[in-house]
């Protein structure tokens, strides 16, 4: 079995956990988390059994893009911090045993880094002149975020490249100045001790040579064949990977619409430059491309994706699992139910943290946190969501319009972290920044520390059986039942061992009859969401007339194979 040639990096064997920071906690009492916040609550990340944390950026940022639009990758935020409490939080995060990467952004600075406010300056012996992409005309590509992906710098006299916000030019990757820079970047970080990276758009850092006009009546994704995956991508990367390595640093590259082929490319081979990559195939199981573009939640769409990418990546390269971040609205609001909150919560977190590969946890997810409905667009802060809704659907009633940035939305994920039923759930004395979502006397981890059985101690449960467990690091997946609309079951086999991982998706009772081949097998109950009904540790005989599965029952179950 090809598993077995698996090399054994701490990141296969890891569960990471992403701290939005602004919404995380506020330990100096101004409304905004911050890295104050972050150092007291080190121990409570530790708790969940997790081994590293992915920070978003922390860097300073006028937040055009909430610190994705960066004006000095070298330094922290002072909402947030400084760099020496920064180094107190790492040195904290290593003596707790959990290793820290940071978000690396280079496909764009901010317009207000040094580097841009120079080069808008222009001239020929301009060392930042060609930092940027600057052109006399336009082409026809969109940007993600605010229209067309051109602006007209009056200062300069030219257009300048944003493939998302206007305050986010596009750096010239093709400039190699500006790869020394990226260099000196990650050399400040891993030279302080930081363990790698998630590199944000990754794949859109080389553009095509003479930056061609897109299929002109797909709005954005018309043009993305120019920069996706773009000419020099490998060379680029290699470079950079070469630094990581110096270090041993992980390097886990988001890639928007990236492909299991393409994916395979930064994963593995001559051109690997990568540990992971975050893909969004699975992403979609209830929208089109992307959120705004809403559709009902299918479960066998899930699965597909689920199952390509385990499949195609199998013996040759290395997942990475999630099911919430930053950019996407809260998981049990979309592919669970807010009525079935622990049952959905749970089931959910079984369904993706025995895949094989590494968990990402998001900051509230391991509560449950739901999207928030706020009443008017104009409290919305996310510029994609504004952006969405002032330029599309223009025609559509209000109550449509603003329900589509409720489904939608990445603000739900920016919502303080409940922590308990107090004023401003624990996040803050004082106002926070953001809104809080209203469901937090309810939903918070205050609550949930003491229930044995809330999504919080499931999560914690679930780390616990996948840590040091070789079937469930190494073992190989298969899934079953695949045309089940409601089920979602797989395999992860290691010798004669498995683990069969059995999720339903139904808001109802339903009964699920087991593959061929399982009745009358003895299987011992590893882990269940429904435990009084299941109690793990017993080992029952599996019924030959199908499983009773209630609302959103998930079921772990270890069995030993003989064929
Ligand atoms: C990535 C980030 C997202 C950001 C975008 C532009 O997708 O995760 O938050 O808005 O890149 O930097
Ligand atoms: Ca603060």
């Amino acid at each position: 079995m090809s598993e077995k040639k698996e090399s054994r990096d701490w990141y296969k064997e890891a569960v990471f956990y992403q701290i939005w920071v602004r919404s995380f906690c506020d330990g100096n009492g101004d409304g905004i988390g911050d890295l104050y916040g972050v150092y007291d609550k080190l121990e409570y990340v530790k708790s969940l059994g997790v081994d590293a944390i992915w920070f978003n950026p922390l860097y300073p940022s006028p937040n055009a893009d909430y610190g994705y639009d960066i004006s000095d990758y070298c330094d922290i935020h002072p909402d947030y911090g400084d760099l020496d409490q920064f180094k107190k939080v790492l040195n904290k995060a290593h003596e707790l045993g959990m290793k820290v990467i940071m978000d690396l952004v280079i496909n764009h600075t901010s317009d207000e880094h040094k580097w841009f406010k120079e080069s808008r300056k222009g001239g020929d012996d301009n060392p930042y002149k060609d930092y940027y992409i600057w052109r006399d005309e336009p082409n026809n590509w969109d940007s993600f975020f605010e229209g067309k992906a051109w602006e007209f710098d009056s200062l300069r006299g030219q257009y300048y490249l944003h493939l998302f916000a206007k305050k986010q030019p596009d750096l010239n990757m093709d400039n190699p100045k500006v790869r020394e820079e990226v260099k000196n970047i990650l050399r400040f970080w891993l030279s302080m001790g930081v363990d790698g990276f998630r590199e944000d758009v990754i794949n859109f850092i080389s553009k095509k040579e003479g930056l061609p006009n897109g299929i002109g009546f797909l709005p954005v994704i018309g043009s993305i064949h120019n920069f996706k995956d773009g000419p020099h991508i490998h060379e680029y990367l290699a470079e950079f990977r070469k630094v990581c390595d110096e270090y041993g640093a992980v390097q886990i590259g988001e890639g928007p619409m990236t492909t299991v082929n393409t994916a395979l490319k930064y994963l593995s081979g001559d051109t690997k430059s990568m540990d992971m990559m975050f893909s969004f195939d699975h992403m979609t199981a209830d929208c089109l491309f992307t959120e705004y573009l809403h559709r009902p939640f299918k479960l066998i769409r899930l699965k597909n994706a689920l199952s390509k990418w385990q499949y195609k990546l199998a013996g040759k390269a290395w997942n990475s699992l999630y099911l919430e971040n930053h950019d996407h609205p809260r998981i049990i609001s979309r592919y669970g139910s807010e009525k079935y909150h622990r049952e959905s919560g749970t089931a959910l977190a079984t369904a993706y943290m025995f895949l094989k590969g590494t968990p990402f946890i998001y900051q509230g997810q391991e509560i449950g946190m739901t999207n928030i409905k706020l009443s008017s667009i104009d409290q919305y802060v996310d510029v994609s969501s504004k952006n969405n809704y002032h330029k599309y659907h223009l025609k559509d009633s209000i109550e449509d319009r603003l329900h589509r940035i409720h489904v939608s939305s990445r603000d739900s994920a920016r919502t303080p972290v409940q922590w308990d039923d107090s004023e401003n759930a624990g996040f803050s004395r004082v106002k926070p920044w953001f809104f809080v979502n209203p469901n937090y006397k309810e939903i918070n981890v205050k609550n949930q520390e003491s229930d044995k059985e809330s999504i919080l101690n499931y999560y914690r449960e679930c780390i616990r059986l996948r840590k040091n467990n070789p079937v469930l690091l190494y073992g190989k997946y298969k899934e079953y039942e695949h045309g089940n609309a409601f089920v979602y079951m797989y395999e992860r086999r290691r010798g004669n061992i498995s683990y069969f991982i059995i999720c339903s998706f139904a808001p109802e009772k339903i009964l699920f009859m087991l593959p061929k081949g399982f009745a009358n097998h003895t299987a011992k109950i590893m882990l269940s969401n429904y435990p009084k009904k299941r109690v793990p540790g017993e080992i029952r005989i599996l019924p030959e007339m199908g499983l009773k599965l209630s609302p959103y029952e998930a079921l772990v179950i270890k069995m030993k194979r003989t064929k």
